[in-house]
């Protein structure tokens, strides 16, 4: 049998582990075109919650549209504009029909269409030459409403805090949310991780898109919830688990989707050569940090001394009473600004965050400094 659990990418199918409260809440959401500001750490499930939502909505043959426009990586207005051409032929995959939509609606505008050889769905690709940017987004979101006329639609934007990055961030900003508010028919879902960005665009009032969304903060995944899902796959497999070491994993990795997932799936490996022994947990987990050993060499080195010196303060204080005359002295660092200055940066970097503490928040980061520094 295939190893159920997968690491890579979305969790799907049986590699889903429930969230059907949140599920719901997302549908109820997208039903009342009330859009939403989906946000959390890193890696706790977004985008997986988002696809699973649109799975739905085709399996349960909603009369909804469902558009998902990842815009990781993109840098500017431009950009951010193409990616959402790509993704129309979601809404509409006859290319005559889509073709005849772009020609009765688009003006002063030349695109260009093609088939994508591997999904065989329409691509369109506007021409920036003659036509200058705002005009294209006035354009494309003026097609968004009149699909919206013949059905309800949802348009998510994941990654959405790169838009803060773009040059002009403040003016394309505004000219978004002027169509965002008078689509009445239209979802739209503004996701992302980094949150000092997000709440920055969303929470504070001298930004367009104050308070324009529903706030949507996605939390770990109980322990409850985690416990019969990992039980079912391993049983399915014919591999044999206690209850109390699935309890314990969760616990292990603080109910964290990516890690247990990551961890399972090198649990199912390893259960197919040994039975669950008090050695796995340290076993597997050594081995997966060593498999990191490479990638947080590199991000170690792309650090200062200072934040270096930090994340050891953090270390070894647990991320609390980190001014202290004797802490700083501890780790040889001069003043407490150099802490505020490197602890902001490294916030912004998503290598820490803050609760009540300060956390590192890839979990196995941690673990390798422990064992490195
Ligand atoms: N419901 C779930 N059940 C089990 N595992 C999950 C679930 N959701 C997410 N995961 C695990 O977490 C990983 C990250 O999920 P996903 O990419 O959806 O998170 P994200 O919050 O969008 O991450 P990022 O902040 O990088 O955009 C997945 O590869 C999967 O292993
Ligand atoms: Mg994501």
């Amino acid at each position: 049998m295939k190893n159920p659990f997968t690491y890579s990418n979305f969790a799907t199918g049986p590699s889903f582990c429930n969230r059907t409260k949140e599920q719901r809440d997302l549908l109820d959401f997208i039903m009342a075109s009330q859009n939403v500001l989906l946000y959390s750490h890193r890696r706790t499930g977004k985008s997986s919650l988002i696809k699973k939502v649109f799975q739905n909505i085709k399996e349960q043959k909603l009369d909804t549209g469902t558009v998902y426009i990842d815009l990781y990586c993109t840098t500017s207005e431009k950009e951010f504009i193409t990616r959402a051409f790509q993704q129309l032929s979601a809404l509409e995959s006859n290319t005559d029909k889509l073709l005849g939509l772009l020609k009765s609606s688009i003006n002063k505008l030349s695109f260009q269409i093609s088939i994508d050889p591997v999904t065989n769905s329409p691509a369109i690709a506007p021409s920036f030459k003659a036509a200058d940017e705002s005009l294209i987004l006035k354009n494309l979101m003026e097609l968004l409403e009149k699909f919206s006329e013949k059905r309800k639609i949802v348009i998510a934007f994941d990654e959405f805090q790169e838009v803060a990055k773009y040059a002009n961030a403040d003016s394309f900003e505004k000219q978004l949310r002027s169509y965002v508010q008078q689509h009445s028919n239209i979802c739209y879902i503004f996701c992302g991780s980094q949150q000092h960005l997000l709440t920055e665009m969303f929470k504070s009032q001298k930004k367009a898109f104050y308070q324009q969304a529903a706030s949507f903060p996605l939390k770990e995944i109980e322990t409850r919830h985690y416990i019969p899902w990992m039980e079912k796959l391993f049983k399915d497999g014919n591999l044999t688990i206690e209850k109390n070491n699935l309890k314990q994993i969760v616990e292990q990795f603080k109910n964290h989707p990516m890690y247990i997932q990551l961890f399972c799936f090198f649990l199912w490996k390893e259960l197919q050569q040994n039975p669950w022994s008090e050695e796995t947990l340290n076993k597997i987990e050594r081995s997966m940090i060593e498999q990191k050993h490479l990638e947080y060499q590199t991000l170690w080195d792309t650090l200062s001394i200072n934040q270096k010196k930090t994340l050891k303060l953090i270390l070894f204080n647990d991320g609390q009473n980190l001014f202290s005359a004797e802490a700083l002295i501890d780790v040889n660092i001069k003043t407490a600004s150099i802490v505020t200055r490197c602890l902001k940066s490294l916030s912004e970097k998503e290598i820490l965050i803050k609760n009540g503490k300060y956390i590192i928040q890839d979990i196995f980061f941690k673990k390798w400094l422990a064992l490195n520094i």
